[in-house]
């Protein structure tokens, strides 16, 4: 938003709004670093010059990295391989002396950390330790989350308190009726209290961050609700409403879950098969500037390998900048660029897709 808007809301509005500006300054400003600058300018180079060229060059190291802080859920939601229980690898917690020693090693390049993978990050109890801990070493943090754990008003205000940068909320449902449909196991107004515990914690401490994004996912069960969820988003003060198309694995029961909208269908059908939509070329960005590290510190290239099936690495045995020279990293990246249709994972993979709409 522009800050000449400023001039155009009323007195209120204006000292808001304000009071916003200088909220993102100062949140923003500790994370600024020439280093992590200069890293990410080189990642960039060199992939828009493999693009161009048709070459193969990497420089730098990532400067965006999602980091799983638990395997674990409370929840069953039936297109999620861990509601599903069909995830292959073991569940736990991730260490908080693993996490620090990760940072520690990552921290010089690293601007941007998902705080999440598979699983529900908040049933690590030492999550918030986690996300202050990158923000010391200017790092921005997001976290998904289904929510449940904000309930509890005293973590909800500890919530609101920390150096996390993005919330985003869970909640594809804008009653008790669809809201459990795809999160099994939840309840809707508990979730509905915990999100108002938070919102009104943040709003008594005069903090614009963590910013929070109600997500909503687009399902056959649920597209009739997208304007409800709106006014949900509205009554509840978040900052705003995304709304996600779906992933699917069960592509036999794949019309229960798609939405008619055709907006909201990352998926057409082909031959009678499901494939997605566009066509994208074999050089994904995502594993030139990203990488993912499991809670039991495995890397792997990046969030659709969620059964950890590409390991790369293990990090504690090896640093995070070796594990990237890897001959066997540099192998897969190759893969990808030469064979992208002949891996599982890249094809239903979004990169290069739009797969969000704001509201
Ligand atoms: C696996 S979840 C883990 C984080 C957390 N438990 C949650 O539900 O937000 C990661 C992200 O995937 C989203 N998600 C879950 N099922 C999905 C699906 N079928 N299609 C697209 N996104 C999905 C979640 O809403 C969340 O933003
Ligand atoms: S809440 Fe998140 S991790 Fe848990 S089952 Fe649902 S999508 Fe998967």
């Amino acid at each position: 938003m522009s800050p000449f808007l400023l001039f155009r809301h009323s007195r209120a509005n204006q000292v808001s709004l304000l009071r916003k500006w200088v909220n993102y300054v100062r949140f923003f400003l500790p994370l600024w670093s020439w280093r992590k600058f200069g890293n990410a300018l080189l990642v960039l180079a060199s992939y828009a010059l493999s693009r161009l060229t048709g070459r193969y060059f990497v420089w730098g190291k990532p400067y965006s990295f999602m980091i799983e802080p638990s395997a674990i859920c409370n929840l069953r939601c039936p297109q999620c391989p861990v509601g599903l229980k069909t995830l292959s690898r073991p569940q736990d917690n991730m260490r908080f002396a693993d996490f620090k020693a990760i940072i520690d090693d990552i921290a010089d390049y690293t601007w941007v950390i998902q705080l999440y993978f598979q699983g529900e990050s908040f049933i690590n109890p030492e999550i918030l330790d986690m996300v202050n801990y990158a923000y010391q070493h200017k790092i921005y943090t997001t976290i998904s989350t289904n929510g449940t754990r904000l309930a509890n008003e005293t973590f909800a205000r500890d919530l609101a308190a920390s150096k996390l940068g993005t919330l985003i909320l869970s909640i594809d449902g804008a009653s008790e009726e669809t809201y459990t449909i795809y999160r099994q196991a939840g309840h809707f107004d508990r979730v509905l209290k915990g999100v108002r515990n938070f919102m009104r914690a943040r709003g008594e401490m005069g903090k614009t961050f963590p910013i929070a994004d109600l997500q909503f996912i687009v399902m056959r069960h649920n597209e009739h609700e997208m304007e409800t969820i709106r006014e949900l988003g509205r009554e509840l003060g978040v900052d705003k409403v995304i709304y996600k198309s779906p992933q699917i694995y069960d592509f036999e029961n794949a019309e229960d879950t798609l939405p008619q909208n055709p907006r909201f269908r990352r998926y057409e059908k082909k031959d009678g098969q499901y494939v997605l939509k566009g066509s994208f070329s074999g050089y994904c960005k995502k594993i030139w500037y990203g990488s993912v590290i499991t809670w039991d510190r495995k890397v792997i290239p990046c969030c659709f390998d969620k059964d950890a099936e590409f390991p790369l690495g293990e990090m504690g045995k090896e640093s995070f900048g070796e594990i990237w020279e890897k001959e066997i990293y540099h192998q897969f990246r190759h893969h990808v660029v030469d064979n992208r249709d002949q891996i599982a994972m890249c094809r239903n993979c979004t990169e290069g897709l739009r797969k969000f709409w704001r509201a």
